[in-house]
């Protein structure tokens, strides 16, 4: 017979970062002062073949610092986002849809109220990846977990929809490293659905390339790796740009979030700091 193990998909494309993403958090996990604690992460790295070790460190020194600056980033962006999650679900909320879910493991990892239901959103491949090591670790969701492969420039609503999502009722959603992935009208597109998809009442928690990344990280990005595949930075101001769909949003910067969970950047920054990539929103 053969493995579930062998028969498992290999990391590619786009969906391949979701593993570098797990990887980061099981680093994370590992640390005696963890901002988080992610036990499946370990497995999802070493399934996509990243654990112990990823790809060689970079010969040269920058690179070397932006991969670091990645990583520093998903470990404040994921506590970031579990504090707004936690803070949807003390509000009432027990819808909660993951866009690009990857290899989030928040439906594993977290505490739910009762009668949560939790939608993961991502393309097959890898829904059908993380359900293997899911399967491997024995991995018990503690809330009702449906899964639904789409591609999020496709009719995701119909599909979401078909799986249970009642946009009656408010939903917290998530969308953590996916659109800088998507294309500007790509991102206007995902936005507009989310909103019309949310009563009043939902949360919404995003993650945005901040303006310059795409120039400073992926130019010159070694082919295939994350940075070379992102398509679009945050717009000039996020606020506004939520308001106009809805939201009253809160943009909160990577170096405010890192100091406020003790974490400070302790290199003063190069240019102005403007608020940023991280967003909080409430619909209206
Ligand atoms: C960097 S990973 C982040 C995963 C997860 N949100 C996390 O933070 O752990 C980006 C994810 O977005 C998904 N993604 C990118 N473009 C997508 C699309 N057009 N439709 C569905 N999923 C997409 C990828 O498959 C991948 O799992």
């Amino acid at each position: 017979m053969v493995t579930d193990e062998r028969e498992r998909v290999r990391p590619s494309g786009v969906w391949a970062t979701a593993v570098g993403v797990a990887r980061v958090r099981a680093l994370e996990t590992a640390r005696e002062n963890a901002l988080f604690r992610d036990p499946l992460a370990r497995a999802f790295a070493a399934a996509g073949g990243l654990w112990p070790s990823a790809s060689p460190l970079p010969d040269d020194e920058a690179a070397r610092r932006r991969r670091a600056a990645v990583a520093f980033s998903i470990v404040i962006r994921t506590k970031f986002l579990d504090d707004l999650l936690r803070q949807a679900s003390a509000s009432g909320v027990r819808q909660v849809v993951l866009l690009g879910a990857g290899m989030d493991s928040r439906a594993f990892r977290m505490d739910w109220p009762e009668g949560t239901r939790l939608f993961e959103v991502d393309t097959a491949a890898p829904l059908e990846f993380k359900a293997s090591v899911l399967r491997q670790e024995r991995a018990v969701a503690g809330c009702e977990r449906i899964t639904v492969a789409v591609d999020l420039r496709e009719d995701w609503p119909g599909a979401l929809a078909a799986a249970g999502h009642d946009p009656a009722v408010p939903t917290a959603w998530i969308a953590e490293g996916l659109l800088i992935y998507l294309p500007e009208d790509a991102v206007e597109v995902l936005l507009s659905r989310i909103s019309a998809q949310s009563a009043t009442g939902s949360r919404m928690g995003l993650t945005l390339g901040s303006r310059g990344v795409i120039e400073r990280f992926g130019a010159g990005a070694v082919p295939g790796s994350a940075a070379s595949m992102w398509l679009s930075e945050m717009p000039e101001d996020p606020v506004a740009w939520l308001a106009g769909h809805g939201w009253e949003a809160q943009s909160h910067s990577l170096r405010a979030c890192a100091a406020a969970y003790g974490r400070p950047i302790s290199t003063p920054p190069r240019r102005e700091e403007r608020p940023g990539g991280l967003i909080s929103a409430i619909r209206r």
